[in-house]
């Protein structure tokens, strides 16, 4: 294996291998889960997965640690994390029912959204959900109304993350919750319409790759406290930090490790609550990416491989329909080619979709020995927000996906078809 692989398989799964020039996951070669399965193919690795669950366990033992589940809306996710003790983060009604079937119990569910609707709230209040997350002032009234019992209420402080804009929450004139002048009054008014308001929720934005903006986040929230105390005579006994940690996609970014990560944030909350003499709160945590991010990757099969002026481009069975994130944050991307990862590169490569817009490409170059049609091309990163956004844009099927766990390769969501497409047409 020469530098380049070894580098590039650094950002695949724990379990992957190059064994006789051919990537390889938990000992199933990338050529055999083609064959049996087609491409483009969402390779998840179960090691990954656990690993990535038990860090946050172990880093916070005393936390509730919620799956996020708009990552990757999965059953087999959801049952391995719940197994593991997690619970679930979810922002619609569809995600609510992806977590009660796959049995994660109501104590265990946080329910988001910024624009929930009534069915959504009285969704909530029948699954008996741990907490509703209020994040407009009428929800106040309509989350009485349906029965929900107990809330968190997000407060926008106006903190800028520094990461790409369209996935930052917490600055000024965010959609996302409330201000703190109207948190204040939604506290008071929860209160007063008897709603049991236990704490405060707080997501700084996601793909973060320190935790500087987030530890930010945490000192605004322990001097608002504060004032809540001062001003309600009501402090929070909970405290949400969302998610947000990052993952590496490409070889320079260099996210911290989920324990580092997160005993920096509650070491910080520690600090803040002593600060101003408050009462240490329960804490809960909602990560998405950084469980599901890192522990997949994409195999495409290489089909035309053609120059156009300076550029050569590779294209693939897949493109912005299974990954839209290129075109959404400008997102960079890896990849290997997987049947011949022992080769040395022969140049840079531009990797396309087979979408008709000249903006569907993944990759604008990557390092690879000179691919030809039939090739196999993995992408890593690829677990978190790929599958969960992508869509049918050229009337192209979504992919499957499996599990890789004890040598063997489990379907946990297969090929959708052209009949899926057009079952709902009404004719
Ligand atoms: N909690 C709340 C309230 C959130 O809004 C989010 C993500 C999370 C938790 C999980 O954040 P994570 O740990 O995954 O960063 N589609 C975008 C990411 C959108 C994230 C939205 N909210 C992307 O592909 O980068």
């Amino acid at each position: 294996m020469d530098g380049l692989t070894a580098g590039a398989l650094s950002l695949f799964p724990d379990g992957a291998t190059v064994e006789d020039g051919e990537l390889a996951l938990g000992g199933i070669r990338t050529s055999e889960l083609a064959q049996a399965h087609g491409t483009p193919l969402v390779v998840y690795c179960q090691q990954t997965l656990l690993s990535a669950v038990r860090a946050y366990r172990t880093a916070a033992p005393g936390s509730l640690c919620l799956y996020s589940v708009k990552a990757f809306p999965s059953l087999a996710l959801l049952r391995l994390f719940a197994g593991e003790g997690l619970g679930a983060d979810v922002s619609t009604l569809g995600e609510l029912a992806y977590a009660l079937r796959a049995g994660v119990p109501g104590e265990r569910i946080v329910v988001h959204g910024n624009n929930k609707s009534d069915e959504e709230l009285a969704a909530a209040a029948e699954a008996g959900a741990r907490f509703v997350v209020l994040d407009a002032p009428d929800e106040v009234d309509r989350a009485a109304a349906a029965g929900i019992e107990r809330v968190l209420v997000r407060v926008t402080p106006g903190i800028e993350a520094d990461t790409h804009p369209a996935i930052r929450t917490a600055h000024h004139g965010s959609k996302f919750g409330l201000t703190p002048e109207q948190a204040l009054v939604a506290i008071a008014d929860a209160r007063e319409a008897g709603l049991d308001v236990a704490g405060l929720h707080l997501h700084i934005g996601s793909q973060l790759l320190d935790s500087e903006a987030a530890r930010t986040g945490i000192e605004w929230l322990g001097a608002f406290a504060a004032d809540c105390r001062a001003e309600l005579g009501w402090e929070p006994r909970v405290i949400d930090l969302g998610g947000g940690l990052g993952i590496r996609y490409v070889e320079d970014e260099r996210p911290p490790a989920i324990g580092d990560f997160v005993r920096t944030l509650l070491e910080r909350l520690e600090h803040a609550w002593s600060l101003h003499e408050l009462e240490h709160p329960e804490t809960i945590l909602e990560p998405g990416r950084s469980l599901a991010g890192h522990a997949a990757f994409t195999l495409y099969r290489v089909g035309v491989v053609k120059a156009a002026g300076t550029t050569t481009y590779v294209a693939i069975d897949g493109g912005m329909s299974d990954n839209p994130r290129p075109q959404l944050y400008g997102a960079r991307y890896s990849a290997l080619l997987a049947n011949r990862a022992g080769e040395e590169a022969a140049g840079a490569y531009t990797v396309c979709g087979k979408h008709c817009e000249s903006g569907d490409v993944l990759i604008d170059a990557v390092a690879l020995p000179e691919p030809r049609r039939g090739d196999l091309l993995a992408v890593p990163g690829t677990g978190a927000y790929t599958l969960a956004m992508g869509s049918n844009y050229n009337a192209v099927p979504r992919p499957a996906a499996v599990l890789v766990a004890g040598g063997d390769a489990r379907v946990i969501r297969r090929r959708e078809t052209v009949d899926d497409l057009l079952a709902p047409e009404i004719t």
